[in-house]
């Protein structure tokens, strides 16, 4: 028995990094699995079919399920296009895990119009354009009275968004977009028994490697004892997600090596207030003291 038994997933970005592991547990726990990734280079350039197939062929081996797709997540057709193989080849689709991205680091001064464009296209409408097939299609379920599939979808955010990376105002700003697509995708597909989570992980990847500055623990693995930055230990936790009795939903969390930590949205800490509309004058001195509140912003141990 496995805890993914009879559920049929999607996963982007598979043929790599995160997305390679999430779908070789997804695929041992029993999903059947859409192995969805572009195959482009770490900037989003280019194309090959071959790391999606190549993850595929290793789960065929060992015994799973899977079919490999080469769509591009961020165009209405790709994303269609990947829903609808799920339901084609499998008769159905339960899970949605939107992994697929890149990253084109640059100070705001200097970044070029592609650049931004580019990398909020993939991570945002990346997301957007799956979560919206797959909740055409659950929605469509759900009027036809069928209950039994009890969708999951589990999103990637990052910490470089929710805790404000300079150099990746492009990335992070994507990142803290989806972390709020995830609550309010849960406020309105609640209604059809979805549920929706998102996480910020932490792993050695071909995306951290080539990012500056980043930790002697991602850069390098240990010769022995627990490897922290092994992307595999991120997996767990989206299949836990992903099965249908998790009662988790509408949260984002930080995972990475051992910790799971959960994340409280946008909160309001302080306020002034009067019963009436503020003058600047008023402002300058009632205001003012709202600059020293201090945020604790509970960063997570790496
Ligand atoms: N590695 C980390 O520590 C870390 C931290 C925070 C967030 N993330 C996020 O995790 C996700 C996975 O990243 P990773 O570190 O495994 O990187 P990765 O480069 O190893 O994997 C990302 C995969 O997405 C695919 N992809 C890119 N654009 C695509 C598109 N348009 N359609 C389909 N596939 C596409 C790429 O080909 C690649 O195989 C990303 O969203 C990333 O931003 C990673």
């Amino acid at each position: 028995m496995g805890a993914l038994d009879d559920r049929v997933a999607v996963i982007t970005g598979a043929g790599r990094g995160l997305g390679r592991e999430h779908a070789l547990l997804f695929a041992a726990e029993g999903a059947k699995v859409v192995v969805n990734d572009l195959g482009g280079a770490p900037d989003g350039s280019g194309s090959d079919a071959t790391p999606a197939q190549q993850v595929v062929n290793e789960i065929r081996a060992a015994g799973g399920v899977a079919v490999a797709s080469p769509d591009d997540i961020t165009t209405a057709g790709g994303a269609n296009a990947l829903i609808q193989q799920a339901i084609d080849e499998f008769g159905a689709l339960h899970v949605l895990v939107n992994n697929a991205g890149i990253l084109r680091d640059r100070m705001i001064v200097n970044m070029t119009d592609g650049e931004w464009d580019d990398v909020i296209r993939v991570h945002l409408r990346g997301h957007f354009m799956p979560l919206r097939a797959a909740a055409q299609y659950w929605r469509a379920q759900a009027k036809a009275g069928n209950a039994a599939l009890r969708p999951s979808v589990i999103n990637t955010s990052s910490t470089s968004g929710l805790f404000n990376n300079p150099g990746q105002v492009n990335y992070g700003s994507a990142k803290s977009g989806i972390a709020t697509m995830t609550i309010i995708a849960q406020r309105e597909l609640d209604r059809y028994g979805v549920k929706v989570n998102a996480i910020c992980p932490a792993a050695r990847t071909r995306l951290t490697l080539a990012t500056p500055g980043i930790s002697d623990a991602i850069l390098h693995a240990p010769d022995e004892g627990f490897d922290v930055m092994d992307p595999a230990n991120v997996s767990p936790f989206v299949a836990y997600l992903a099965t249908a009795d998790c009662p988790i939903k509408g949260r984002v969390f930080f995972v990475a090596g051992g910790d799971i930590s959960l994340f409280q949205p946008f909160a309001i800490i302080d306020s002034i207030s009067k019963d009436g509309k503020w003058t600047v004058e008023e402002l300058a001195t009632e205001a003012a003291r709202l600059a020293d509140v201090p945020f604790d912003l509970g960063q997570p141990r790496l």
